[in-house]
Order: C-alpha cells, then sequence, then structure tokens
C-alpha cells in the first residue's frame, strides 16, 4: 500500500467488557474503528476458550462495520458456514491450524466472505507463499496467539517488512497485512513504517484507564504519516 493510504485499525473484543458487549461494539464504531477483531479460540490450539459463532450473532445488530474472526482453533473450516451465517464478514485461519489451508481458504471465499491468512511468531513468511493469490489478508502475530495485553516481540518488526516485500512482490500490494498483538499507540508507527495496512488492538483500546473513543484516537494519531 503506499503510504498516504489510511490505515485500518480492528479493536479486538477480547478486552472488551462482555457484561455489555453491545455497547462496547457501537462505541468503538462510533469512534471510527474500521472492523472489529472477534478472537475465536478453541482450547487446544491455544489454551484458553473465549467465545464462537454465537456471540458473533449477539454482536452483529449492534454495528455496521466489518466483523473479521481469527481463528485460533484446529480443524477451522468445521465452522465456517455457521461463522457466516450469523455475521461473519471475513475469517482468519491459522496456518499452523490447517492442514488443507488452500481448501481452507477456497471454502471461505465461496461462502461470499474475505479469507485471511494468520503466522505464528514462530512460522516462516514461506509457509503461506504458495497461497498468496488465495487471500484477501495476511495477519502476521506480533505475539504468541491466545492472550490481549502482552507485549509486541520486537523481532517481528523485521517479519511485517518482509511480509510487505512478499505481498508487493506477488503483484498482491492491495491485500490487507494485518498485525495483532501488543499494538499500541508507541509502537503503532513501527509497524505502520513496516509495512502493515491494519492495526488490531485489544489491551490499548478497551481498558480501565481510558475512554474508547480516545485511546483510538491515540492509537490513529501515532499510526498517521505526518
Ligand atoms: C491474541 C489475540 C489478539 C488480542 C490482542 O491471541 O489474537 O487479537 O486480542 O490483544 P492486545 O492488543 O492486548 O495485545
Ligand atoms: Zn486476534
Amino acid at each position: 500500500m503506499s503510504r498516504h493510504e489510511r490505515i485500518k485499525i480492528a479493536p479486538s473484543i477480547l478486552s472488551a467488557d462482555f457484561a455489555r458487549l453491545g455497547e462496547q461494539v457501537a462505541e468503538a464504531e462510533k469512534a471510527g474503528a474500521d472492523c472489529l477483531h472477534v478472537d475465536v479460540m478453541d482450547g487446544r490450539f491455544v489454551p484458553p476458550i473465549t467465545f464462537g459463532p454465537i456471540i458473533v450473532e449477539a454482536i452483529r445488530p449492534h454495528t455496521s462495520l466489518p466483523l473479521e474472526i481469527h481463528m485460533m482453533v484446529e480443524s477451522p473450516e468445521r465452522h465456517f458456514e455457521q461463522l457466516r451465517d450469523a455475521g461473519a464478514d471475513r475469517i482468519i485461519v491459522h496456518q499452523e491450524a490447517s492442514a488443507h489451508l488452500h481448501l481452507a481458504m477456497g471454502q471461505i471465499r465461496d461462502l461470499g466472505m474475505e479469507s485471511g491468512v494468520a503466522v505464528n511468531p514462530g512460522t516462516s513468511l514461506s509457509a503461506v507463499e504458495d497461497v498468496i493469490s488465495d487471500m484477501d489478508l495476511l495477519l502476521v502475530m506480533t505475539v504468541n496467539p491466545g492472550w490481549g495485553g502482552q507485549p509486541l516481540i520486537p523481532s517481528m518488526v523485521d517479519k511485517i517488512g518482509r511480509a510487505r516485500a512478499m505481498l508487493n512482490g506477488a503483484n498482491r500490494a492491495a491485500a490487507t497485512l494485518e498485525v495483532d498483538g501488543g499494538i499500541k499507540a508507541d509502537n503503532a508507527r513501527l509497524v505502520v513504517d513496516a509495512g502493515a495496512s491494519q492495526l488490531v488492538a485489544g489491551s490499548a483500546v478497551y481498558n480501565d484507564s481510558v475512554s474508547v473513543a480516545h485511546a483510538l484516537a491515540r492509537i490513529r494519531a501515532a499510526a498517521s504519516p505526518p
């Protein structure tokens, strides 16, 4: 992407107040979020269990923003249709969790959704190079998945740069390059300069010390090119 395109921000509801999820989702939309990031965890691919399609269905009426589902789930394809019916717009599967990645990505698109692929910090980008034309989004994990509130792993900044070069080199510059984990106002510029076009932010957006609107405005200002 060119440096002057608007950076997209995707608040992760993992850090939201689940007792008032509808309001929290609406707050993010009002504050100018570009989409909502929904972390589905199965207790197997990652230790925690979060939520699944019924929560997607519950928040769908509270926002018109696209809902992207980050599936930290083994054999994710078992749930695609149900997630689509619940209101998902984009599904991101982990390279490490899908034995038939190319097939899974086709299934996501065939169901009318955008397809994304996530790579863990320890996974080489070469593991997804052969499906680059099948993805609408590449998610470079900047923490090990499973928990909000972890610090960004510094060596991932170089990997973002290599992911950007890989997309551009394959004529896929228009695909979204998303980063997830430890993104805050104070490192947003760093990851954008490395080539990210969409930032997930969980604990930096939903926390007790600052409003959602203020938090988003800070990240937006920090991420925007001068
Ligand atoms: C971690 C999740 C993230 C998480 C990010 O496994 O994929 O989306 O919500 O949280 P922060 O922004 O607090 O690192
Ligand atoms: Zn996530």
